[in-house]
């Protein structure tokens, strides 16, 4: 179909699962074991209804924001996938392009299929982009990704913390990754890897499993880039990432990638915000420390929840990509023109005119909880 018959993120999907081959969509659909927790994420949105109100002049409203000090112009920025080859030849650099033209944020993933440098190079000279980090049991070469981030003007460090190990994903698993594959992965210093078990596992070999609080010291002594840890899960994690001085957390389990039933990132942000203001008195959004969700969200509402909620921002995975395997560069702006449409009608159904005015009393999360 023509681009203009796509009427929301949803329809991307349905779109790529026709046009894409067997191997890219098992990589990017798939989900950890049942995917219990991948269908959770939709649904924990779902418990979570509107408290609008009314006669408010709403003639104008304005969605923008500052993730990490740097502006977006909306509260949502394009999450690290890995393998963006696999479901279109310019891979990763569909959304560096995209997200430039809309002003949003890129996070770059460890595992990209361009290299770190040809993306960065496809940037314009004052696009923000963050990079995402998976560790490498090899400290000399993880160090080395870091220190070349920093000089290539990355603003945020995200070290992904939910993956110790790689999660299951069956349907991945019945493929096989091959040596001819146009999406093999540079830069990451892996060696020796698993061809046998599909994309996720032949590229995650290098990831450490030893990886614990104590580094993080030796994260901050080696950048001055602020540090966000990915994939946390519990409001305990969230506390002590806050006491070590971090800039943020993502809540997220991965799109449901990792652990099955893990809980949704907007489940797990109600308990950080109620557990912050007992324990340290501390309200969100706050600009010290700011808080990130990502997994499962598809439509401006879900969005506005999380900033609701007190989220900074959220991150979108999948949609962008089964937006530009189906239609490249184009996709992804149109899945972003449809997001800023969405915010902008929603929030003047809400009856706020900025994100300030996007606050608690919106939202009723009387069943969040209810599984
Ligand atoms: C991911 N995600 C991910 N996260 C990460 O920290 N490093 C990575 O390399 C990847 N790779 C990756 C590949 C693919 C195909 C997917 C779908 C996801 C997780 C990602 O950053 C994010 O947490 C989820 O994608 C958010 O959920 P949605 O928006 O895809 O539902």
């Amino acid at each position: 179909p023509h681009l203009d018959e796509i009427l929301n993120l949803h329809d991307f999907e349905a779109i790529a699962k026709q046009v894409m081959t067997d191997k890219a969509w098992a990589y990017y659909s798939s989900a950890a074991d049942d995917e219990i927790t991948n269908r959770e994420n939709h649904a924990a949105y779902h418990r979570i209804w509107f408290r609008p109100q009314v006669l408010v002049d709403v003639t104008k409203v304005d969605f923008s924001t500052k993730l990490l000090g740097h502006k977006s112009s909306m509260p949502i920025y394009i999450t690290a996938t890995a393998l963006g080859k696999l479901g279109h030849p310019d891979g990763e650099l569909n959304l560096t392009r995209a997200a430039t033209k809309h002003g949003v944020i890129q996070m770059i993933p460890t595992l990209a299929s361009c290299s770190f440098d040809e993306i960065v190079d496809a940037a314009q000279p004052d696009q923000v982009q963050f990079l995402q980090l998976y560790v490498n049991k090899d400290r000399s070469i993880t160090k080395n990704i870091v220190q070349h981030a920093e000089e290539r003007g990355i603003k945020g460090l995200f070290i992904t913390v939910d993956a110790p190990q790689l999660g299951r994903r069956e349907k991945d698993m019945r493929m096989k990754f091959t040596d001819d594959d146009p999406s093999a992965v540079k830069d990451t210093g892996s060696g020796g890897i698993d061809r046998s078990q599909g994309a996720a596992r032949a590229i995650s070999s290098f990831i450490d499993p030893g990886l614990k609080w104590d580094d993080l010291e030796w994260f901050k002594s080696i950048t001055k880039m602020p540090l966000i840890l990915k994939g946390i899960q519990r409001w305990e994690d969230a506390l002590r990432a806050y006491d070590l001085g971090l800039a943020g957390v993502v809540l997220s389990n991965h799109g449901g990638r990792q652990l099955d039933f893990a809980r949704s990132g907007i489940e797990v942000l109600v308990e950080v915000v109620t557990n912050f203001k007992a324990k340290r008195g501390i309200s969100f959004p706050n600009e010290k420390f700011q808080l990130f969700v990502d997994g499962g969200v598809r439509r401006a509402t879900d969005v506005l929840k999380a900033i609701a909620l007190g989220a900074t921002a959220v991150g979108i995975g999948r949609p962008f990509l089964y937006a530009f395997s189906s239609y490249g560069q184009e996709g992804v702006e149109k899945a972003l023109t449809i997001l800023r449409d969405e915010l902008e009608m929603n929030m003047r159904l809400l009856g706020a005119q900025t994100l300030k005015d996007v606050g608690p009393d919106l939202v009723d999360t009387s069943n969040i909880s209810a599984h």
